[in-house]
């Protein structure tokens, strides 16, 4: 079967000299041990060279790595939309259920309707709107309502008063051009638990990864700030790692089935993994729902994997299986399975068998 990685580049530079993150290298290399024909499409922000790329690669089914589109941070929920709308098998969220991970404060009305804990918020919007569920207890963490891999997110985040609140709230406003999230900060430990499967069916929690912050000067905020994930100089980055949470196994249980509910509140489908915050009370917070978070072999998400017996090339081929069941857009419409092409009913009956965290954990 043929299969197109699909990978944002950050410049057009990038993808005519055809580099990627170390990611692409690493998910083809574990689809070509399944056997597949595996061609690498980098996209930066053209539309046309994207269409003619994968005209030319007629691939069976898109494993699609894309964060963004040109300078849109956004723009893979509209990048999901084009794949549709040809009508691709592709891995990870449709377009609609992209969006809800995206959109912080909408994400977390859905969590309330399934009595899922988040820090309570505010949005200040761009429009000066205020949108507040309730009293807020500060201190406060102030972040972008729309970004992620740390875009925005900075120890300065940590506000204490209304006037560095505003004053954090009309930088976000100017600097990322987003809406502020204004959350009440939660002090505690932080696990990142992720989760293979399909939504609506039996999706998997492996085991919980935790956020070891101990290597940080005394004092310093216990914060994943972009320094921290991709500034490998930083001190910010060296103080802090991921390792396997040692966790009671009531505490396990409860923090998994946070992530399971999380995970479905949201609609997340494939791959993803839950952020979330334990306080000193054994409180679970859940921080935020990546969808289709980072592969690399290093990162989070692998990391879970390994521990619960899963070699990476497994959970690739498992994602490329699970996105070949739900086939193509129309196909999910009605189309009966004996009319589907080989590939796919290949790959349904070899069993039913997507912070995003850029780098190092997006
Ligand atoms: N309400 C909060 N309380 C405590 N820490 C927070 C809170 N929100 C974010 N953080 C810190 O900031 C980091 C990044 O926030 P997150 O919402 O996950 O954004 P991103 O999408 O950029 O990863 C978290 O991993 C955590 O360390
Ligand atoms: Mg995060």
């Amino acid at each position: 079967m043929r299969v197109t990685v699909l990978s944002y580049c950050e410049t057009e530079a990038d993808v005519a000299a055809h580099r990627y993150d170390p990611v692409v290298a690493q998910v083809g290399e574990a689809l070509r041990a399944g056997g597949h024909h595996v061609a690498v499409l980098g996209v930066h922000g053209s539309l046309p060279q994207m269409l003619r790329g994968l005209e030319r690669q007629r691939p069976d089914l898109v494993f699609n790595l894309a964060e963004m589109f040109g300078s849109n941070v956004t723009g893979d929920v509209a990048l999901i939309g084009v794949l549709e709308l040809l009508d691709l098998a592709y891995t990870g969220c449709s377009v609609g259920e992209a969006y809800l991970t995206q959109d912080k404060a909408l994400g977390k009305k859905l969590l309330a309707f399934h009595n899922i804990l988040f820090p309570r918020f505010a949005i200040f919007s761009k429009a000066n709107n205020l949108e507040t569920g309730g009293n807020l207890r500060l201190p406060l963490f102030v972040k972008p309502a729309h970004m992620d891999a740390s875009i925005g997110i900075d120890k300065a985040g940590i506000v204490r008063d209304a006037n560095a609140l505003m004053r954090r709230v009309l930088a976000i406003h100017e600097e990322c051009n987003d809406d502020a999230l204004a959350e009440e900060y939660i002090e505690g430990r932080e696990l990142y638990v992720s989760v293979l499967g399909p939504s609506d069916g039996e999706p998997r929690a492996l085991p919980a990864i935790e956020i070891d912050f101990s290597g940080l000067p005394q004092g310093a905020p216990h914060v994943m700030d972009a320094r921290a994930k991709f500034d490998t100089k930083s001190a910010a980055f060296r103080g802090t790692r991921a390792r396997l949470a040692e966790l009671p196994d009531e505490l396990r249980a409860k923090v998994q089935a946070v992530a399971l509910g999380a995970y479905r509140a949201l609609r997340v489908r494939d791959y993803g993994r839950v952020d979330m915050r334990v306080n000193a009370s054994g409180e679970i917070y859940v921080l935020e729902v990546n969808a289709a978070c980072y592969l690399e072999r290093s990162a989070e998400f692998a990391m879970a994997a390994s521990a619960a017996g899963l070699a990476y090339t497994e959970i690739i081929q498992q994602i490329a299986d699970m996105a070949l069941a739900r086939g193509k857009h129309h196909e999910r419409r009605g189309t009966p399975l004996a009319t589907r092409k080989n590939g796919h009913a290949r790959a349904n009956r070899a069993g039913r068998a997507r912070t995003r965290h850029h780098r190092r954990a997006r």
